[in-house]
This record gives structure tokens, C-alpha cells and sequence, in this order.
């Protein structure tokens, strides 16, 4: 009664000031936070609770204005904090104030392999979407990338669950340095886009903890992400967002997640078992807020006994959990956007992106003062990539286009002379959605692009891939070059032997006839605001670049492992993982199926000596730290980064296993000549597998190959190790 009088007479007050009135901040132990946010719970109605478990805006869900509980404000992720929108419909607000930083796509953050770099990232997200007063960033977003053709591969991170779980970490614990909230995504095994909101995704128990959600649990349990978004697709037979086994089992029991579970926007089915199977809020469903699953359905179905209130309880005790991380923190800072930190932050991720695919005669880096006349050829050299095709894009403040950052970049001391050499274009749809590429050629613009290129010392020729095409909603039908390309590279590269292919896209294309014919080939990202300056820096070797593939690129889509087992899309609505573990480099080791381009893989413009790997012992036992060490040289003329990367492979074991996995990576900055000891610390249980029968995971006796490399084919040092 004491409690209940205290809250309404402060009821214009914040909850926070409620919190530190009812027990002094400084003597607040965890315990005693649960205890403070079962007090307002106590007084809180049935009604204002179930008010919090549903959105009443595109983006917001309900606070309870009576006891001072904000609204809780939400914003995607991952490119950069989103355009504003109407309250209650997608169309833009047409604020003034809205223009954010653009950051580089997932699979672009993966290809630095640098934590450091995604802390960064997150840690701007965080301050620009406190500024946009935003408690709730829906990113990082880092499924498994299982098939190359998947429309979000260029929103994701990787092929690798290791890789996953190492930047997932980092970028969640960078967004929440700002008491924002991360919402990490999607929750899981959403793969596709083709029938993403009814597909059921189909693996055995091994496959599921071995690769689809090492990064999830990391996540929660490393970097204490505040929420998570459960998947538009089903596993198992039950959506996502209504499945106990994920959310209730796994995720909140099992991992401990204390942090609310949202939907996918309209991705909640039911009432009763989505409340019941750990579901927390419901977004982005269709209608009126009153009538979605979590309003006034639930309200009923608590009054007819078929959800408890202790359920309701839970789901508002962790949405208030969530706010005492975030809008309810006292001193937060205010945060700021477009600010020339952030700007630098895009720089330095996208100058560590860029991959270097191919330099065969050393035409990079181009010497600003020996090239007199550059052709640019291609319409990405004038393309701006911050938005496009369906989903979350940002308004960004600028964009610097590639011819941009070129001309800036060689100013007076070389003509710089443009072409666009072909235009995407998209075949017609009768249902108002983008159709598949328009492939024919343009002869005139090829004709153009040529003579440019004859006439020019150096081509270079940006390519590949756009938003438009690379799209959430949409997969990719094949791995071909789209709009016509094929056909300009052709023309191009016999105009002028000096081309140079910058290829821009977020996932794997078929590079076959151009690794053949081209000696230099760059691969570049939808790398964000900066992406000019970027590309730039890159060509003239102001970057070194250093980006390591996240994905393997296959020499033909049938070699790639869903497609080789003709599982994708699925059949019946069902998408079976008939090839369990074996994804990405898993697959193409275990197989021997050479791909075109490797996980790991990428050039610099030094080279790097690897020596002398050894480990603390030889011998070790479960629970034990192995610590690698080994030398690395850059044996080259210019400085330049290496991420070394360490594989351990079961050299016998009774059990289908991979050849061998990434266990450990560090990225290492060396000037030329310098010498270096790296040290990698593994622990002897990263190396279990899980063991359906036993439940558990289990570390198998016997000996192990520790390689380390430049990439998962390039492997300079090997060693044996022994568990007992
Ligand atoms: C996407 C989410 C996104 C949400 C809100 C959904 O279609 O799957 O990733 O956060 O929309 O824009």
C-alpha cells in the first residue's frame, strides 16, 4: 500500500528518479534490482502491462505513463540508424534531421576480421541512435551464411560460427557502451529469403549447435546482448517466434538471457503459444494495434486462464530489465551523428574490407605520379549504395562515389575520364516487385567504355553487384554477373591490358572468366559513406588493403554445399540441411572441392613469412588453455596488416567431422622488415563437438593438427597436438 502511494504521487516523475527514491543507486545490488522491478510490477494493471508487449507505432512500444515509464523506441540496423518514418505507416517522415552516418555492410565488417573495428561500429551506432533518441538497435544481424544466393548474405558476417561469434560480441558490446540496447538477429536458422515467413528449417541437433548458433550464444553470454529478434522462418516445424524449444529452452533457460525476445516485424502467429514459448513483444504485425496477438487477444486469453499472469510478469519484468540497461540510466550521454569520428570509423572498417583478390603483374598501387590518364568504367563508380532494394537503408548525410573519391584523389595530376559501359536495368514484373536483371548489353555504352579505355594508360572497372539486387525478401536466382557486365569486361579487358576489375557486391558472384583474363582484380563492399575516399586510398596504396574473404567463393553454384545436395529452396516449405555441419569451408575441405576463392583469402601489397609455431605443450586435457605462438615476418616493402588465422582438424575420429576449423584469429600490424611473435589462445573445449546422444558437448581424446595460415588454403605452419 506504502509502495503504491509513493508511485502515484511521483507518477510525473521518471521512473528512475522512482527507483532511487525506493533504495539508494550506490547500495543497488542485482538482487535488489529484481525486487525494485517486482515492486512496479506490483502496481502496475493488467492492461498496462500487456500495453508493453506490443507495438503501438511502426517502431515504439508502450510505456505507462502513470508510473513515468517511457516508451520504448526502436530503430534498424545494421547499415546505420534508419531514415525516420511515420508513426504508424513505412512512409518516410521527411524529417530534416534524420541524415546519418552510412557503415559498411555485415559481410564487409567480417572481411577485416577485426573486433576492434566492429566495437567501433557499434559503438557509433550507439551514439547516432542516441541522438536520434532510439533505445533499441535492430543489428547486428549475423546469420550463418549457408548459401551464396541468400538476398541478406551481404547483411550478415560469415560462413564461420567462430568468425560469427567473435564480431557479434564485439559490435553488440560497442552499441550497448552507449545504454542502447542490441537487438541481435535473426533468431534462427534463417537462411533464406525465398518463403521466408512460412519455411521450415530442418537440422540435426549437432548442426544446430555446431554452426547456427555459436554466435547467438556468444552474444548473450559474452556481450550481454539486451534483446533478440526471433526469425520470420520456422525450425522444426514451429515458427521461430512461438518456439519453446529456441526461446524457452535454449535461450532464456539454458543461456540464462535476461533481456527481451522481439519479433521479426510481422513475424508473431499466435497468441497463446507465442506468450506461452517465450515470445516478449510483438512488432510490426498488420492491422490495429489493439487487435494484434499481444493486445487484446492476450488480454483475453490471460482472463480465460490460458497464459498466466506470472507469464505477463516475466515478459515485463525483462522489458523493465532492458530499460534500467538503457532509458532509464542516469547520465547518459546524448550522443551526436554525421560526426567526424563516426566518419573515421567507416574509414578505417572499409579500408580494412577490401579485399585484394588478384595482382598477378603488380599494377597496384597505381603511382599518382606515373598515371596520366584513367579510364573509370561502370556505373558503381558513380552509384551510391546507402539505399535500395527492399529493407532498412539509411538517409546518409553523404556518400562518396568512387569517381568521386578518384577525381579528389588524383585532383590535377591525371586526367580521370568516366564511361558508364552498361546501366542495371531489371526485366518487368506484372506484381509491381523487382524482376531478375535485365542482362542484354548496351553496345553503345560499350563502345563508349572501349574507346575511353583505348585512349586511357589505366582502365579501371567498377562492376558487380547493387542494393537493388542484393535484397531482403528476394534471393538470387544464380551466381552470374548481372546487367550485361560480362560482356563490357570482355571489351574492356581487350582494350587496354591495364584493367583493373573493382568488383562491388556482399556475397559471392561466378569471378571464373575474370580470374582467368584479368590480372588484377579488387573486391570491394556496399562499404558506406566513405567508400570513395576508401577505394581510392586502396588504388594508390595509401591502404594496404587487408580484408580476408568471410565466405568462400565456389568455382559454380553446384559446388556449393545446399545446392550440391539440392537443398535450397526446399521442397514443401521445408528446407532440409541435409549438409549438416559441413558449411562453407567445412564442406569444400572435407570434399575436396577446390573453390574459386577461399575462406580467408586476401592479398597485400607486402607479403608476410610465417616461422616457428609452437604450443605451450604438447599435451593437453579438456579444460586446458593452448596457447599458439609463431613468428611473422613482413617480408615486403610497405606496411601492411595479416590476419593470421589458426585451424585445428581431428586427424582420426569415429565421427563425421571437418577437416578442419577456425579456432583462433589475430590481425597484426607489421612496417616492413619488422618481426613479430603472435600468440593465439585457444581453449582445449572449443575443440568438443557436440554429442546428440550424450547431449553435451565432448572433447574426443586423441591427436589434433594445429595448421596456421594466411588463408583456410594457404597454411604456412602445422604442428600436432595431444588430448588426452
Ligand atoms: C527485417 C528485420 C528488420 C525489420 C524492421 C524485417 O523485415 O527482417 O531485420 O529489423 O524488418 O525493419
Amino acid at each position: 500500500m506504502k509502495l503504491k502511494s509513493i508511485i502515484l504521487s511521483v507518477s510525473a516523475l521518471s521512473l528512475s528518479f522512482l527507483i532511487v527514491a525506493l533504495k539508494p543507486a550506490d547500495k543497488v545490488k542485482p538482487k535488489k534490482f529484481t525486487s525494485q522491478i517486482d515492486s512496479i510490477i506490483s502496481v502496475m494493471t493488467l492492461e498496462e502491462k500487456i500495453a508493453m508487449l506490443h507495438g503501438n507505432g511502426f517502431f515504439s512500444t508502450a510505456g505507462v505513463p502513470r508510473l513515468g515509464i517511457p516508451e520504448l523506441t526502436y530503430t534498424d540496423g545494421p547499415l546505420g540508424i534508419r531514415e525516420e518514418i511515420n508513426r504508424d505507416n513505412w512512409n518516410a517522415a521527411k524529417w530534416t534531421t534524420d541524415s546519418a552516418t552510412f557503415f559498411p555492410n555485415g559481410s564487409a565488417m567480417a572481411a577485416t576480421w577485426n573486433p576492434a573495428l566492429l566495437y567501433r561500429y557499434g559503438e557509433a551506432m550507439g551514439e547516432e541512435a542516441r541522438a536520434r533518441k532510439k533505445e533499441i538497435v535492430l543489428s547486428p544481424a549475423f546469420n550463418i551464411t549457408r548459401t551464396p544466393l541468400n538476398g541478406r548474405t551481404y547483411e550478415y558476417y560469415s560462413e564461420d560460427p567462430f568468425l560469427n561469434a567473435q564480431l557479434a560480441v564485439a559490435s553488440v558490446k560497442g552499441i550497448q557502451s552507449q545504454h542502447v540496447a542490441a537487438c541481435i538477429k535473426h533468431y534462427a536458422a534463417n537462411s533464406q529469403e525465398t518463403n521466408r515467413n512460412t519455411v521450415n528449417s530442418v537440422m540435426d541437433e549437432r548442426t544446430l549447435r555446431e554452426i547456427y548458433l555459436p554466435a547467438f550464444k556468444a552474444a548473450v553470454q559474452k556481450g550481454n546482448a539486451y534483446t533478440i529478434m526471433s526469425a520470420y522462418n520456422k525450425f522444426r516445424g514451429v515458427w521461430c517466434g512461438e518456439n519453446e524449444y529456441l526461446l524457452n529452452t535454449i535461450l532464456k533457460k539454458e543461456w540464462g538471457f535476461k533481456g527481451a525476445v522481439v519479433s521479426d516485424w510481422g513475424g508473431t502467429h499466435s497468441t497463446v503459444a507465442a506468450a506461452n514459448n517465450g515470445l516478449d513483444i510483438e512488432m510490426g504485425s498488420d492491422g490495429t494495434y489493439e487487435k494484434w496477438f499481444f493486445a487484446n487477444p492476450l488480454l483475453d486469453s490471460v482472463k480465460a486462464g490460458l497464459v498466466s499472469e506470472k507469464t505477463i510478469n516475466e515478459k515485463v519484468g525483462r522489458i523493465l530489465w532492458v530499460m534500467q540497461q538503457t532509458s532509464l540510466k542516469k547520465n547518459r550521454s546524448a550522443g551526436e551523428m554525421n560526426t567526424v569520428k563516426h566518419s573515421k570509423a567507416v574509414y578505417d572498417i572499409a579500408s580494412e574490407a577490401v579485399v585484394l583478390l588478384k595482382n598477378d603483374v603488380k599494377l597496384l598501387p597505381l603511382k599518382l605520379s606515373a598515371v596520366k590518364s584513367i579510364a573509370v568504367i561502370g556505373d558503381n563508380a558513380t552509384r551510391k549504395f546507402s539505399t535500395g532494394g527492399f529493407g532498412a537503408g539509411v538517409k546518409a548525410k553523404y556518400e562518396v562515389t568512387a569517381l568521386k573519391g578518384l577525381r579528389s584523389k588524383f585532383g590535377k595530376l591525371a586526367s580521370v575520364k568516366y564511361a558508364a559501359g552498361y546501366k542495371p536495368a531489371y526485366l518487368p514484373t506484372t506484381n509491381g516487385q523487382r524482376g531478375e536483371p535485365d542482362n542484354a548489353t548496351n553496345q553503345q555504352l560499350i563502345d563508349e567504355a572501349v574507346e575511353l579505355a583505348e585512349n586511357s594508360e589505366v582502365a579501371i572497372l567498377f562492376v558487380g553487384s547493387t542494393r537493388e539486387y542484393e535484397t531482403e525478401a528476394t534471393d538470387r536466382k544464380n551466381l552470374d554477373i548481372p546487367f550485361g557486365q560480362p560482356e563490357l569486361i570482355r571489351a574492356v579487358t581487350k582494350a587496354n591490358p591495364k584493367t583493373i576489375i573493382v568488383f562491388t557486391a556482399g556475397a559471392p558472384y561466378d569471378l571464373s572468366e575474370i580470374k582467368k583474363s584479368n590480372n588484377t582484380i579488387v573486391w570491394s563492399w556496399f562499404n558506406g559513406s566513405e567508400n570513395g575516399n576508401v577505394i581510392a586510398d586502396v588504388l594508390t596504396g595509401v591502404i594496404n588493403p587487408s580484408g580476408k574473404l568471410p565466405f568462400s567463393i565456389p568455382v559454380s553454384l553446384g559446388d556449393s554445399p545446399a545446392h550440391h545436395l539440392n537443398t535450397f529452396p526446399g521442397e514443401n516449405l521445408t528446407s532440409e540441411y541435409k549438409e549438416g555441419i559441413l558449411v562453407g569451408y567445412r564442406w569444400y575441405d572435407t570434399k575436396n572441392i577446390d573453390p574459386l576463392y577461399s575462406f580467408g583469402y586476401g592479398l597485400s601489397y607486402t607479403n608476410f613469412a610465417y616461422s616457428g609455431l609452437k604450443t605451450d605443450r604438447q599435451v593437453y586435457k579438456a579444460g586446458d588453455k593452448i596457447t599458439a605462438t609463431l613468428k611473422l615476418k613482413n617480408t615486403g616493402k610497405v606496411s601492411g596488416k595479416e590476419t593470421v588465422q589458426l585451424y585445428v582438424g581431428d586427424v582420426k575420429s569415429d565421427i563425421l567431422k571437418a577437416e578442419k576449423e577456425l579456432k583462433g584469429f589475430k590481425k597484426v600490424s607489421l612496417a616492413p622488415g619488422q618481426e613479430t611473435s603472435v600468440s593465439i589462445l585457444l581453449d582445449v573445449n572449443d575443440l568438443a563437438y557436440f554429442d546428440t546422444k550424450l547431449n553435451k558437448w565432448v572433447v574426443e581424446p586423441g591427436e589434433y593438427k594445429v595448421q596456421v595460415g594466411s588463408s583456410s588454403k594457404d597454411l604456412r605452419q602445422t604442428l600436432m597436438i595431444t588430448v588426452n
